[in-house]
């Protein structure tokens, strides 16, 4: 039999959650310490901890068969894989936010200002929906920060508790999208059997949730 493969968090806001999730599955492994993977005693399954900005394109290419990750991660990465199940925890959203000082209204004032962010596609695709210019500059991190050291007049992040934001003198501005952790599979992946004993079980934790 195959070993299957999961991908989920290294480190991160999804990352005890989704080891909560697959404990309760009953997988038996070692949470991540310094390997990046861990084999389950008990189920043909390895679980492989990584960036989560990297978890959409490994299960598309089939490194991974499953994976646990934010929507807004997927639709960044605009890759192709399969919705499996909702998971209802990461529940968070991106928003474009401003400094409290400046005077902004109206969504179409953002024109001509630049926004930071991590997330430049789902933006880039927000901005020409509603048929604003501005200048997006992507950075890898610590996007809240850029406002205060003069790098641009807006963010777009994510925000959860919102405690990010409001440490930084910042407050939300518009919705861009919400999102939640998902688990994802690849299209047209072998081993069906034991991928659906796995949701199977996932769908069974959700349930006793409820
Ligand atoms: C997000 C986001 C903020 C923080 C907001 O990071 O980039 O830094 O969470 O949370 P708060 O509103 O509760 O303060 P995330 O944990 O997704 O990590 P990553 O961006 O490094 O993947
Ligand atoms: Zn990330
Ligand atoms: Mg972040």
């Amino acid at each position: 039999m195959k070993t299957l493969k999961i991908a989920i968090q290294k480190s991160g806001r999804l990352n005890e959650k989704s080891v909560e999730l697959l404990k309760n599955c009953g997988l038996n492994f070692e949470n991540y310490k310094s390997s990046l993977i861990s084999p389950v005693s008990n189920f043909p399954l390895e679980i492989l901890f990584l960036r989560d900005d990297d978890i959409p394109e490994y299960v598309q290419d089939g490194i991974a068969d499953l994976g646990i990750v934010g929507e807004n991660v997927i639709q960044e990465t605009e890759v192709e894989v399969s919705y499996l199940q909702k998971l209802g925890f990461g529940k968070c959203s991106l928003k474009i936010a401003v400094p409290n000082t400046l005077p902004i209204k109206n969504l179409s004032e953002l024109d001509g200002k630049s926004i930071a962010t991590t997330y430049p596609v789902i933006l880039g695709k927000f901005l020409k929906q509603k048929g604003i210019e501005s200048d997006i500059r992507t950075i890898s991190g610590s996007v809240e920060i850029s406002p205060g050291l003069g790098l641009s007049d807006a963010i777009c992040d994510l925000v959860s508790t919102g405690g990010t934001l409001k440490s930084n003198g910042l407050k939300p501005f518009a919705d861009v999208m919400s999102s939640e952790a998902v688990l994802i599979g690849r299209k047209g992946s072998e081993n069906e059997d034991l991928i659906k004993e796995l949701i199977q079980r996932v769908q069974s934790v959700l349930r006793a949730k409820e």
